[in-house]
């Protein structure tokens, strides 16, 4: 690819001046939504509501991760509200292909999350129909978490399965990123990294989009 997509995370935004920080950040190639619902996580956070506000204050794509149990009762707001990416938990769905495929077929991209100790095998049957694979290097639910090691051999598994089926959605890799690992992540196979606590932790979050960007294309 050509270069690396940078996903700064609003969870770790002020979200009292959230149209503000989207502003501030406009120079992301996407703006990553942690949609969570009590349930599947122990954290609430957005509803359908934020990510119509994001895309009315905002130009950049929409990266929505659906960190929710039954995502096919409400997959269709968030496509409504303007999500150019949704992204689902393999943990958290039944009927996948038919969630990813409804994703689609209303003109939105598709991807499936791999929660931490879920092996990449069981993506085997739906990797092809795939925009996207999200792998999570921290367990879902809170930001500032640290990145969990193990997830470069998976990174480098998914290449594996990615390869020998002759596909390559983008391979997203949320939790933990920063400055100090984003090379070697980029390295193992990521193409688009969330970044929250990393972007809206620095003095200066513009400049840290723009400087984990460079990180990862080197
Ligand atoms: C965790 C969320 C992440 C989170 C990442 O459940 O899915 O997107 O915001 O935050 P950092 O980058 O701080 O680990
Ligand atoms: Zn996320």
């Amino acid at each position: 690819r050509d270069s690396v997509l940078i996903s700064p995370s609003i969870l770790s935004a002020d979200l009292a001046n959230l149209g503000r920080d989207l502003k501030m950040i406009d120079n992301a190639d996407l703006i990553h939504i942690d949609v969570m619902d009590g349930h599947f996580t122990q954290n609430l956070t957005f509803g359908s509501g934020v990510v119509a506000a994001a895309k009315r204050s905002c130009d950049v794509p929409l990266d929505v991760h659906m960190m929710v149990t039954n995502p096919d009762e409400t997959i269709d707001w968030y496509i409504d509200a303007g999500a150019d990416y949704i992204t689902v938990h393999y943990e958290a769905s039944v009927h996948l292909h038919r969630t990813i495929k409804h994703i689609q077929e209303r003109g939105c991209k598709a991807g499936v999350v791999l929660n931490p100790a879920t092996p990449v095998c069981v993506l085997e049957s739906i990797i092809e129909e795939l925009d996207m694979v999200l792998v999570m290097s921290v367990n879902p639910g809170f930001g500032g978490q640290s990145y969990i090691e193990s997830t470069y051999a998976k990174l480098r598994q998914l290449r594996g399965l990615c390869e020998a089926h002759g596909v390559s959605p983008l391979i997203e890799v949320d939790g933990g990123v920063s400055s100090k690992n984003i090379k070697q992540v980029v390295r193992a196979g990521a193409d688009v990294l969330v970044a929250g606590s990393a972007v809206f932790g620095a003095d200066d979050p513009r400049a840290e989009v723009d400087l984990l960007r460079e990180l990862g294309n080197r």
